[in-house]
């Protein structure tokens, strides 16, 4: 087993840097897309065996360390009890948002082993395929509340700000139920196997510091604090979230996932003695060889005196990145940053 990750995660001395790429399982692989043409999405994410071999693709084919469970992280929203779509090209879509009291009301906090058990089976059947970490994941509270209230992506996020400066109290208790939901399935993760769990808040960024404090961090916090008997390294990927770094320290994480718009190096003396993982921006993987392997280097120097690094893209792979460019960067962080 090689564990590489996990020494990184917990600030060990490693025999070189190890990689993962957010997304990495997805559509710009050839063989995720052959999957992927005779299912739909959400069908993919319910049926563990199809899921398995979906997340062994970028091991096997791309050689990274860690491998994340393919899911979603809307999956345990649908499971709350409001409905889930998917359209080509527009990205999810539920078309009943949650607004008001009643709508919160009925949203119902699942047994994650009765309601997604083919999420926890696709763990289970995962441990014994692989021979890199498995990390399992949800969304943080703030960004699955986003989904809800918007009722699927959004550029501006009106019907949630609006949210939470007109009905604060109606906010809070939506985030208290998504906070449950997500605390006990990430629970099961763990009982399942998980051997890593990352909590990804891809739309923090779109709030002020004092904002994310109010409404956003207590929620992360909470889940990390019921996480801590598990013992599982925890990494918080607050997307967007340079302003927010001295905040996202407070959340508990053992690991703060950097995008790419902060230096790493100035990162790292700001969140002390937490491990990091990042920062390289993803369309960087577009670079001819000799300059990413410049913009590598770069990065690996710069997380020197990290308490743990783990190279990472600073957020998810582009659809239409070439698969050999991906290849190309694992192996050249492998290769510069051996000791
Ligand atoms: O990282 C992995 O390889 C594991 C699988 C994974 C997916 N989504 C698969 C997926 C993970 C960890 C996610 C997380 C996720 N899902 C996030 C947080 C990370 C981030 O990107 O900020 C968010 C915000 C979502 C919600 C979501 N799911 C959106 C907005 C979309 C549509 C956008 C798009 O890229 O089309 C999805 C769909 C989705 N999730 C796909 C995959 C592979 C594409 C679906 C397809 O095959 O058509």
């Amino acid at each position: 087993m090689n564990d590489t990750f996990l020494k990184a995660c917990r600030g060990e001395q490693t025999d070189y840097t190890p990689i993962w790429m957010m997304r990495q399982a997805g559509r710009y692989l050839p063989e995720y897309q052959a999957v992927r043409g005779n299912v739909t999405f959400l069908e993919l994410c319910k049926n563990p065996e199809l899921c398995v071999e979906v997340t062994l693709q970028p091991i096997d084919l791309l050689n990274m360390d860690a491998a994340i469970l393919f899911s979603d992280i809307l999956i345990p929203m649908e499971a709350m009890g409001t409905p889930l779509m998917f359209h080509e090209g527009k990205g999810p879509i539920f078309p009943e948002p949650i607004r008001t009291q009643d709508a919160v009301n009925r949203l119902r906090v699942p047994d994650p082993d009765a309601e997604t058990g083919f999420v926890m089976e696709t763990i289970r059947l995962l441990r014994r395929e692989l021979n890199v970490p498995l990390i399992g994941f949800s969304g943080a509270p703030f960004t699955l509340a986003t989904y809800l209230i918007e009722g699927g992506s959004s550029k501006v996020f009106w019907e949630t700000k609006k949210m939470m400066f007109t009905a604060p109290e109606l906010f809070h208790a939506l985030m208290d139920k998504i906070t449950e939901c997500t605390s006990l399935y990430l629970q099961a993760q763990a009982r399942a196997g998980a051997q890593a769990l990352q909590i990804f808040d891809s739309w923090a960024g779109v709030l002020a510091p004092c904002d994310f404090e109010e409404f956003a961090l207590p929620y992360v916090q909470r889940i990390i604090n019921d996480l801590k008997d598990t013992g599982l390294p925890i990494i918080y990927f607050a997307n967007n979230g340079a302003t927010l770094l001295d905040l996202s320290v407070q959340s508990g994480a053992d690991v703060i996932g950097l995008d790419w718009r902060i230096n790493i190096g100035e990162a790292i003396t700001r969140v002390g003695e937490k491990a990091v993982q990042g920062n390289i921006d993803p369309f960087a993987l577009l670079l001819p060889e000799a300059k990413l392997r410049k913009r590598i280097q770069g990065i690996l120097d710069g997380a020197r005196d990290a308490h743990g690094h783990i190279f990472n893209l600073g957020h998810g792979i582009h659809q239409f990145t070439p698969p050999a460019q991906a290849k190309l960067a694992v192996d050249l962080v492998h290769e510069l940053s051996a000791r």
